[in-house]
């Protein structure tokens, strides 16, 4: 049995590396130790990381008997529940991610749309003008307004508001990266980090379980929300989900969802705030789908440059910057002979940095992506195979919602100086001091200004 090299600095100092600097400890990595490396994180099992990716598609390929992808999530296990698609595995995982999965397809990403292009108006509305703000916090906003209305089903904003802060509470608590250790997760009283979190995750899940009652009580005809649809579903032998298993769906839906696709806004406008030609070029789009009828979700979501930046932002600056499988056997994979219990990670932020899958790969540049469709090995923002991001589509679907909303209306740019690091926000990387921005003016609902 054999590992790939890697740094051999002790495990303690790699994870508090990895907690800080994830996307530079890959690509010193890389650099050193070539495109196959096994970190050692401590609290998670080894990790061999891929960048190839001949050895991703393999991985993506697997039918997950022989790799789990639930088990390196096991960190999550407090926040998401037992029963979380997330973190299943084996003949479980795949009952429940197929009872979950067909809310998040096809025509119903229109309705979804309404909601998502209104709650962004809303939102906007409370902009501060001329004055600097981090706007990553009214993103996180929009995107846990749409979760609440679209997956929730929760209609009234009043209500909205009030479930709205105890989860933001309750995931705010969660992000401190520490949190997903096993040693921090002890509850030593109300006033312990973690004693917080339990406290503040009771009051939220006496909400949720009120909620799912409420849902079964009042019945489902006519909603259009997942929750709805969830109550509903039945397996193959007409089993359906108990309340459990919502609840942690629900958590689940919110905690993968929310602010992952917040964050992937944050940093797409950023790269368009910077790129006047990227921006120019987005306006004159939104200007003349303008000009021949209403800009419904239907027609946004067809607009090929929005698409191609959209995309070219989860290339360039990926939320998540890897997925992991533990394997359940030997295996020999990409020449070494792998133990069982060893992680093997593909690097999403590695494989979009390969310059022979992208031409000058630090360059923001959607164009790359019109009339070219990559591999599901190639980008690989949202992973891949039987365990390929569920809410993938309602994520793009909702970034081209809320950048047409916000670019159709707001007159915005990063403040002065600005450079944007990324920082650790439980799983995800998010731009540092949330991304100050000055919006200059706000529009009247549908005009699109013209291009400066
Ligand atoms: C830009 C936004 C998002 C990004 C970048 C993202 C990324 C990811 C990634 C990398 C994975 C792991 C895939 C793997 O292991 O191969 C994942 C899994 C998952 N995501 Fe997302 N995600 C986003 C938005 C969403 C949304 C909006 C939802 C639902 C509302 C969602 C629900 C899930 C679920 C349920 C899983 C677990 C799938 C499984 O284990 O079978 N995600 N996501």
């Amino acid at each position: 049995m054999s590992l790939p090299p890697g740094p051999s600095t002790p495990a303690p100092w790699n994870l508090i590396r990895w907690m800080r600097e994830p996307l530079s400890v890959l690509r010193e990595c890389r650099e050193r130790y070539g495109e196959t490396f096994t970190l050692h994180l401590g609290a998670l099992p080894p990790m061999v990381i891929l960048s190839n990716p001949e050895h991703v598609r393999e991985v993506f390929a697997s039918a997950g008997d022989d790799m789990h992808g639930g088990k390196i999530a096991h960190a999550l296990r407090p926040f998401l529940g037992e029963r979380s698609v997330i973190v299943l595995d084996g003949a479980p995982h795949r009952t429940m991610r197929k009872l979950v999965m067909p809310p998040f397809h096809g025509e119903r990403m229109h309705a979804y749309g309404r909601d998502m292009v209104e709650l962004t108006h809303a939102s906007i509305d409370r902009w501060p003008v001329g004055k600097g703000f981090p706007i990553h916090e009214p993103l996180q906003g929009i995107t846990l307004d749409v979760i609440l209305r679209t997956v929730y089903g929760v209609d009234d904003a009043a209500e909205r508001e009030r479930l709205g802060a105890q989860l933001t509470r309750l995931t705010h608590l969660a992000s401190w990266p520490p949190m997903l250790l096993p040693q921090v997760q002890r509850d030593l009283g109300p006033w312990s980090p973690w004693g917080r979190f339990v406290r503040e995750g009771q009051v939220a899940d006496a909400s949720l379980m009120a909620g799912i009652a409420r849902r079964r009580r009042e019945g489902t005809e006519g909603r259009t929300d997942i929750l709805s649809m969830f109550v509903d579903v039945r397996d193959e032998e007409g089993r359906g989900l108990d309340d459990q298993d919502l609840r942690d769906q629900l958590v689940t839906l919110l905690v993968a969802g929310h602010e992952t696709t917040a964050t992937a806004l944050a940093w797409t406008l950023r790269w368009v705030l910077s790129l006047p030609a990227v921006r120019d070029r987005l306006l004159s789009e939104l200007r003349a789908a303008q000009r021949t009828g209403p800009l419904t979700p239907e027609r946004i979501a067809k607009l090929e440059y929005l698409d191609a930046t959209v995309r070219e932002g989860l290339r360039l600056q990926p939320v998540i910057p890897l997925v992991g499988r533990v394997l359940q056997q030997p295996m020999r994979f990409a020449g070494y002979d792998l133990p069982a219990g060893v992680a093997l990670a593909p690097s999403v932020h590695l494989v979009h940095q390969n310059p022979s899958l992208y031409e000058n790969p630090s360059r923001f540049e959607p164009e790359r992506f019109l009339g070219r469709q990559y591999k599901a090995h190639e980008w690989i923002p949202f992973g891949g195979g039987i365990r390929k991001c569920v809410g993938m589509a309602f994520a793009l679907y909702e970034m081209k919602m809320v950048l047409a909303t916000v670019l159709s209306r707001v007159w915005l740019r990063t403040a002065p100086g600005y450079a944007p690091r990324a920082v650790r926000r439980s799983i995800t990387l998010t731009p540092s001091q949330g991304m100050p921005v000055i919006v200059d003016a706000v529009l009247p609902r549908h005009p699109v200004p013209a291009a400066a």
